[in-house]
């Protein structure tokens, strides 16, 4: 793991940006794997940017989704299809055929997240996945606890979830229980993984994961058995680290060449 602590949310979501921009100069039909909640708002507008000022083109970009409610319509407020529209794919020339999140209303749920499988597949794999981290050390809706080599399926979310998404859908009882997941062990599948963690809330599953040992307690761990993941934090969410000054040291005296 690459660990980038930078001062601010901002300059972080720039930097993270330029790997994104980079890959797709570099493959114009790259597969991203994207996030979603509040972490990943910030990238996207840098994705957006990139598009409107440097003719970033995403017309042959392809995208999967790592996560959807159960039971919500796509046109909810709160559906991650909608929260995509809005916060990325309207604003790129994205072809909304290449994009892909899973069905919250699929009638057969463990027939889809196959066909969801298949189609990351026959895409040829995720280039680059988009990652936050929850308050729990969940990645996707990978709750803890969940198999280290799971795959796309169904899960329930816990409590802690459940309270913390509640502030987006007015009230916990609006919170839907049920959610279609990428797994952690097609996350691990991901060429190169981009991780944003931001604020104090998350300090402590930001330590647990780069520097606690590997659990399925906290399923971000497993990042570590990742050959190419690098994490984007600010200054808060750093603050439980044990190591900082290290890693600091590392980003400040990268080899120009290994520069981004
Ligand atoms: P957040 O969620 O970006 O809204 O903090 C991150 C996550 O739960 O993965």
């Amino acid at each position: 793991m690459e660990i980038v602590i930078l001062k601010g949310v901002a300059q972080a979501c720039q930097v993270a940006a330029r790997l994104v921009e980079s890959l797709v100069r570099e493959k114009p039909d790259a597969v991203l794997g994207l996030a979603t909640g509040s972490t990943p708002v910030r990238l996207y507008a840098e994705m957006i940017r990139a598009h409107c000022e440097a003719g970033l083109d995403f017309g042959r970009v392809r995208t999967f989704n790592l996560d959807e409610y159960a039971g919500l319509p796509r046109d909810h407020e709160q559906s991650y299809y909608r929260f995509m529209r809005e916060k990325l794919f309207d604003h790129v020339n994205i072809n909304p055929a290449n994009t892909n999140i899973p069905n919250g209303l699929a009638q057969d749920i463990p027939a889809h997240c196959r066909a969801y499988e298949d189609a990351i597949r026959q895409a040829g794999g995720v280039d680059l996945q988009i990652l936050g981290i929850g308050a729990n050390g969940h990645i996707g809706f990978n709750e803890p606890t969940s198999s280290l080599v799971s795959r796309t399926r169904i899960k329930s979310l816990t409590r802690h979830t459940i309270e913390e998404n509640a502030r987006f859908f007015g009230g916990e009882d609006e919170v839907p229980r049920h959610v279609i997941t990428m797994g952690v062990g097609t996350i691990m599948e991901s060429r190169q993984i981009v991780m944003l963690a931001f604020g104090e809330k998350k300090a402590r599953a930001v330590a647990d994961m780069i520097e606690g040992p590997l659990t399925s307690y906290v399923p971000a761990s497993i990042l570590q058995m990742h050959p190419n993941t690098k994490v984007f934090l600010d200054e808060e969410a750093a603050m439980e680290l044990k190591r900082s000054e290290y890693y600091k040291w590392v980003y400040e005296n990268k080899p120009a060449w290994q520069k981004f």
